[in-house]
């Protein structure tokens, strides 16, 4: 097959030069311009890198006008429908669905690591019993390194598998126990007979005075939760991670620095917005909020609203809708307020041309809140939870970028627009 190629020409020159297309499996192709700067004495421009490939990855694919999300290959529908988050995180991890001496390998593996060092319990105490957890979250998962100096060698396959592990494993002892902090309730340590969302859900909620059952409704619709916030191919955080991966830094800072991203209301932050914009407003209001969401000379946006990449309804969005209205359902909970106004907001504002014409649908996070308050889960804990299921995407980009031997330093370049070049001038000879 003849090699393909886009030719740049530049007109201030005349000059041609031809770039190889690369094509992946499914998706847009990309243009090489690794060689652009030495041919053409150009840089490419794309701030917020609305059309840039920043690696390559076989880990998620995703299609926003179709509206697919792919984990190795797998719609999200059959795994949200078939799945548990522990293969989920096997199948990111390492490319396959686990056969069962694989999945209960990895399970046990996984529950090895699930305590945190007890000197490291004692971090909490530093923060203040008002500290958003997730300030606690990205200072402890930080500290997590100063625990494992014996495994933190990245250049070791091992080493670099144990951390992936430990960072899923403990991401939800470390976020438990950042809400009993919180709510000045004893920490609950991890009870490996438990499965991954019962022992999340029994770390949050069980008190040493009373007996505490999980229930099986929680546990469907956390896991699916988990499952559908693993992950999400370059999306910010993972990019952050990813960046802070290519300078050769340990594990835990990178996906530190991953929950420090997710933490903006308009990546993870969202889920949490969302119920906040949704609690000020009332029926009568909506009007007003939309007026306000496309005024230009007004910084707010509708939460839980828009995409960079879905341009049409968030396939994640459409199975937690539907688990939103199962779950409120079961709970009989179904003229939660919030419910209600979640889907009249959602009714008025895809009937609106400004929403129709830029193509903004409920994303993930718009009704996820809800799933999340209906399962008792207090509000500043919700970009947490999207945090303990993003471990594993974090970390699997991170595996994958270390895997193909060590990165080359992620380094943009800008476009200067600052002073020309002038000479200093002594402070008595300045205006
Ligand atoms: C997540 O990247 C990922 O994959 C993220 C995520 C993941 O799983 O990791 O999917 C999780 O972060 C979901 C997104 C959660 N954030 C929100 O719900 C916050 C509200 N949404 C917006 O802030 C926004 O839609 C973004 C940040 C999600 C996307 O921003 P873009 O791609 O930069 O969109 P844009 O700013 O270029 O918007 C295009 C137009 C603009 O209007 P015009 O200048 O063309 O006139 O749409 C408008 C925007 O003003 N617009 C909105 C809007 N989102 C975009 N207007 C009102 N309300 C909104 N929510």
């Amino acid at each position: 097959m003849t090699r393909q190629t886009v030719t740049f020409v530049d007109n201030r020159t005349g000059k041609e030069v031809e770039f190889p297309i690369l094509e992946g499996t499914h998706g847009t192709p990309v243009i090489d311009v690794g060689s652009l700067n030495a041919q053409l004495g150009l840089f490419t421009h794309d701030p917020g890198f609305v059309t840039t490939s920043s690696c390559v990855s076989a880990i998620t694919y995703i299609d926003g006008d179709q509206g697919i999300l792919l984990y190795r290959g797998y719609p999200i529908e059959q795994l949200a429908q078939q799945s548990t988050y522990r293969e989920v995180c096997y199948l990111l991890l390492y490319g396959e669905l686990p056969n069962d001496e694989q999945l209960q390998a990895f399970t046990r593996r996984m529950q090895y690591y699930s305590m945190i060092h007890e000197e490291l319990r004692r971090f909490y105490s530093g923060y203040r019993h008002d500290a958003h957890p997730m300030a606690m979250l990205v200072g402890v998962v930080g500290a997590l390194s100063a625990f494992y100096h014996e495994a933190l060698d990245i250049n070791n396959p091992d080493d670099r598998e144990a951390s992936a592990l430990r960072l899923i494993s403990k991401m939800p002892t470390v976020a438990a126990n950042a809400y009993k902090y919180v709510i000045g309730q004893p920490f609950v340590y991890p009870k490996n007979v438990l499965g991954y969302v019962e022992n999340f859900l029994n770390m949050m909620f069980a008190i040493p005075t009373e007996p505490y059952e999980v229930n099986p409704v929680s546990v469907r619709a956390l896991r699916l939760m988990l499952i559908l916030h693993a992950d999400h191919e370059q999306n910010a955080s993972t990019s952050t991670v990813r960046l802070a991966g290519s300078s050769s830094a340990n594990p835990y800072a990178c996906v530190a620095g991953g929950i420090a991203t997710l933490w903006g209301p308009a990546h993870g932050g969202a889920n949490e917005a969302v119920i906040r914009m949704l609690q000020a407003m009332d029926r009568k209001d909506i009007p007003a909020y939309i007026a306000r969401a496309k005024d230009k000379e007004d910084p707010f946006r509708l939460m839980g609203f828009g995409h960079r990449i879905y341009k049409n309804y968030d396939p994640r969005a459409k199975l937690i809708r539907e688990a939103c209205h199962n779950l409120l359902d079961e709970l009989d909970a179904r003229d939660q307020p919030l419910f209600r106004i979640a889907m009249e907001l959602e009714r008025i504002a895809l009937e609106d041309e400004y929403f129709i014409e830029r193509k903004l649908y409920p994303n993930v996070d718009f009704y996820s809140g809800i799933i999340l308050k209906a399962l008792g889960i207090p509000l500043n804990m919700f970009t947490v939870i999207f945090a303990v299921a993003r471990t594993v995407g974090w970390v699997s980009h991170w595996m994958e970028m270390m895997q193909e031997g060590s990165p080359r330093i992620g380094r943009p370049r800008q476009l200067y627009v600052g002073a020309k070049t002038r000479d200093y001038v002594p402070i008595e000879e300045r205006g």
